[in-house]
């Protein structure tokens, strides 16, 4: 589109049914964030807009999991989800809430029109009913086996392994998430989008407009389903949480949530235009608008072709010019989980590591899953931080900052004739503005994150050469101009950091005493001059700290928690076996032992030999524990012995007993073990 007027900006709005993790962060909230960010520092008219997503199916389920109301659920949630993006510096204009008077009405006006304007299907059809349950089935209420890629899990809507959005009724073996039961089907009055009809407008608007602009993966997802032949959707349900059906036999059904949530975007930009005074139309409806959707890549399907189609039928508004959706993140190697809470909180971070929000964001653009999925891992978080944020970033401002004040009392220094080192650096240095600009507006975060990176790597490599602290003694004028020089790659720093780093910039933004900044983005392209000579700066404080390798160890082993409890959770319950008499139980002989004695079964790989003290006698028992244990490691160990046992020959060697084991979360064979309660062996254990 030529030169846009204003901006709308959109982040998808998370479910309010669990607080949010760095896969949020990482695929939708910080790169919209750098992108609104830059757009403002270039003086555009932008509106950014997200809010708390209240409706749909996992809410109620949390809420029924929890004995709740589903409003306890929301109301709890968009407290923790809006705090969370308040402490990353997430900017928003608006974070609203689907909740909201403004915006049931919103949504409510615009199924209305479209109805109104017989733009749905409107039809009895048999859908999901768990009879047990007494209720219908959609979305979250229903898994079954996706019909396009077999896999087993697939949701009512939608299919989270290959994406596809599809209906109940389109389920294999579906089973109801509430009871377990089959469904069976049962007839219900719904209103239908017909996503067919509107085929030829996506044909042309994807497939010709924006092949060239949206992302491979985005354009490419897009093209398979408008391929595979597009049907009617449902936008209405038989649940009792969500906005009410506002015509005639909408009793007792509520807005499908994919129909209420993406008209989020404008009630919210209503909401904030009523509290700034200003017109929200534009925004939406003005052709000069630009339209962009942050989203992440299991939304694609609802805002490339669900959402444009509700546009397009209702006529008023403009669509969107790109939807730049990320992949996923992954955390260690395994993807990240509400449910398995294999996740790293953002409240939960911030207690770990307070104040290093800019880390977090930075590493998690760095490793950005912009054209396939990535992976967090713990050891490169402390990497970046160490090797890129301290040892570049850092320690360029602080050289910087350190030396100006050590020799010029923080008072910029005068620069003489410069040479042609300095002109060279800082004809670099006027480029980057530029650079940096084309990735973000190409929504290519990572490199535009490595260009800054470049810039600090620019002041470094400048220091290391003219090196001032040498020249001190022996030159002062040539030490003032690479100061001086040096002064102003920091000052452009602290503009150009601003979308990445927004705590980073402001902090070095007050070290160089840069008040309201008094130049612009374009001007560090420019002749201007970023610090005036005697202009005073502050004093030194480090923008970065190290990571420490235990900050990161515990990190680690939190997660390892994380996996034995899910192992423990996961393991089969083995069922009870048959009830026994109290004399059968009496009948067996168990006391502690101790281990005197091991060695391996020659020719076996299971095996040990043990001598066991049992305190009647000193007995062989031959124990399957030779892959879990060195005999070394065992001897002196306390264990439970089955005295009594009948002995028997096992590989020539009698055993005469058996020690009682057990398996851990990691399943590992080990001691059911009374060491630690400092008991004797010959101790009956009853
Ligand atoms: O996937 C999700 O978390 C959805 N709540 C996103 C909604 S985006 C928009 F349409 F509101
Ligand atoms: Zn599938």
């Amino acid at each position: 589109m030529s030169t846009p007027k204003r901006y709308t900006i959109t982040a998808a709005l998370p479910y309010t049914n669990g607080p949010i993790h760095i896969g949020h962060l990482a695929g939708v909230y910080v790169p919209a964030d750098i992108y609104v960010r830059y757009l403002r520092k270039r003086g555009k008219d932008v509106v950014f807009v997200c809010g708390s997503d209240e409706h749909g199916v996992p809410i109620t389920i949390k809420a029924k999991k929890e004995g709740v109301t589903p409003q306890d659920v929301v109301d709890k949630y968009d407290g923790i989800i809006r705090k969370s993006f308040q402490d990353f510096g997430i900017a928003f204009d608006n974070y609203s809430r689907t909740s909201s008077e403004i915006h049931h009405q919103t949504a409510s006006d615009f199924f209305q029109k479209l109805y109104d304007e017989d733009k749905f299907i409107e039809e009895v059809t048999q859908q999901l009913y768990d009879e047990e349950a007494q209720q219908f089935l959609a979305d979250r209420f229903v898994v079954g086996t996706c019909p396009k890629c077999g896999f087993e899990e697939s949701y009512g809507d939608q299919c989270e392994k290959c994406g596809t959005s599809h209906n109940a009724t389109d389920l294999i073996n579906p089973k109801s998430a509430i009871t377990g039961a089959t469904p069976i089907l049962k007839e219900t009055r719904h209103w239908f989008l017909p996503l067919d009809q509107y085929e030829p407008f996506l044909k042309e608007w994807i497939l010709k407009e924006h092949k060239k602009d949206w992302k491979s993966n985005v354009y490419g997802q897009c093209k398979s389903w408008i391929d595979d032949g597009l049907r009617a959707r449902a936008v209405t349900r038989d649940l009792d949480w969500g906005i009410p059906v506002p015509v005639e036999g909408g009793d007792g059904k509520v807005l499908y949530v994919w129909f209420d949530a993406p008209i989020g975007y404008i009630s919210a930009t209503k909401q904030w235009a009523e509290r700034e005074g200003k017109d929200w139309e534009p925004y939406w409806k003005d052709e000069d608008t630009k339209l962009v959707h942050f989203i992440g890549k299991d939304n694609i399907v609802f805002h490339c072709i669900i959402f444009p189609v509700m546009l397009k039928a209702h006529g008023d508004y403009v669509l969107p010019d790109n939807v730049p959706a990320n992949e996923f993140l992954n955390l260690e190697g395994n993807k990240l989980s509400t449910s398995k809470n294999w996740a790293v909180w953002l409240h939960e971070y911030l207690e770990d590591f307070p104040r290093k929000e800019d880390v977090l964001r930075y590493v998690l653009t760095a490793n950005a899953p912009e054209t396939k999925d990535n992976d967090f891992t713990w050891k490169d978080f402390q990497q970046r931080n160490n090797s890129e944020l301290v040892a570049i970033f850092g320690n360029f401002i602080n050289r910087v900052v350190v030396l100006t004040n050590k020799y010029y009392d923080g008072k910029v220094p005068s620069p003489s004739a410069l040479t042609e080192i300095d002109e060279q650096t800082l004809t670099e240095l006027k480029a980057y503005p530029t650079v940096i600009a084309s990735s973000i507006e190409k929504y290519r975060f990572r490199e535009a994150q490595a260009e800054l990176m470049n810039v600090a790597r620019l002041g470094n490599k400048y220091l290391a050469d003219e090196e001032p602290w040498k020249t001190f003694k022996t030159d002062k004028e040539r030490t003032e101009t690479v100061m001086y020089v040096a002064l102003q790659i920091a000052s452009a720093l602290a503009t150009l950091s601003e979308p990445f780093l927004p705590f980073t910039s402001e902090k070095l933004k007050k070290m160089l005493n840069l008040g309201e900044t008094n130049y612009s983005w374009e001007d560090i392209s420019t002749e201007k001059v970023l610090l005036e000579k005697n202009h005073q700066i502050g004093k030194a404080e480090l923008l970065f700290a190290k990571v420490e390798d235990q900050e990161i160890q515990k990190q680690l082993d939190k997660l390892e928690a994380t996996k034995k409890a899910n192992a423990t959770e996961d393991a089969e319950v083995i069922p009870q076996k048959e009830l026994i008499e109290f004399d059968d139980f009496t009948k067996l002989d168990l006391r502690v032992g101790t281990i005197i004695e091991a060695e391996k079964m020659p020719k076996t790989k299971k095996l040990l030999v043990l001598k066991v003290d049992t305190g009647i006698d000193k007995r062989t028992i031959v124990s399957g524990i030779a892959e879990h244990f060195k005999p070394e490691d065992i001897i002196g160990k306390k264990v439970s012995v089955v005295a009594n046992l009948k002995p028997i020959k096992l590989r020539g060697t009698l055993s005469e007993g058996m020690i009682l084991m057990t398996e851990n979360a990691d399943g590992k064979l080990v001691f059911v073990n009374p060491d630690e309660n400092g008991v004797n062996s010959g101790t009956v254990i009853s």
